[in-house]
């Protein structure tokens, strides 16, 4: 009998510890930083994830001209226009890429596993933070 109420106990422990985690810490606020630092949190991204074939020599940059290794190539965008609308995220066809509201041959990264939602925030929060080269 004690030892069944101890079981029991220690499930509802359990149980509250899991709720309890959950409730204190949403992804939200897990990933989002108070503001975004192109070169400590937008560049390392996008050189990790995207500069591999937007680069000189990338299947990426050679078909649309895209550099993502700079921040001068970030702003440039391709050689149709650039990409990144500063304080616009929603109008920005990057953020359109990246969050495959394009159709499947333009989602970015190309045939690869899309990025975070916490990454792509992120971005999001960087271009309407200004775009800035900071
Ligand atoms: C495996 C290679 C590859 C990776 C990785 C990749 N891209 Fe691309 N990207 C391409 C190719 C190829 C194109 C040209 C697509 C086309 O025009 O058909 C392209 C085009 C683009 C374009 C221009 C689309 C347009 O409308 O002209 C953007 C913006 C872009 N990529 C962003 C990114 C970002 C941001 C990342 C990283 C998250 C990324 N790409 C990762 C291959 C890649």
């Amino acid at each position: 009998m004690k030892r069944q109420q101890l079981r029991a106990t220690a499930i509802v422990l359990c149980a509250a510890a899991l709720i309890g985690f959950d409730g204190m810490a949403p992804s939200s606020q897990l990933c989002a930083a108070d503001t975004q630092s192109f070169a400590e949190d937008i560049l390392p991204l996008l050189k990790w994830r995207c500069a591999g074939c937007h680069q000189s020599g990338g299947d990426g940059y050679e078909k649309s001209g895209l550099d993502l290794t700079t921040y001068e190539g970030v702003m440039k965008g391709t050689k149709f226009g650039p990409m990144v609308i500063a304080r616009d995220p929603d109008v920005s066809n990057l953020m359109l890429l990246l969050d495959w509201r394009v159709a499947p041959q333009l989602r970015m990264p190309h045939n690869k596993k899309q990025l975070s939602k916490c990454d792509r925030d992120a971005i999001r929060a960087w271009i309407k933070e200004g775009a800035k080269n900071n």
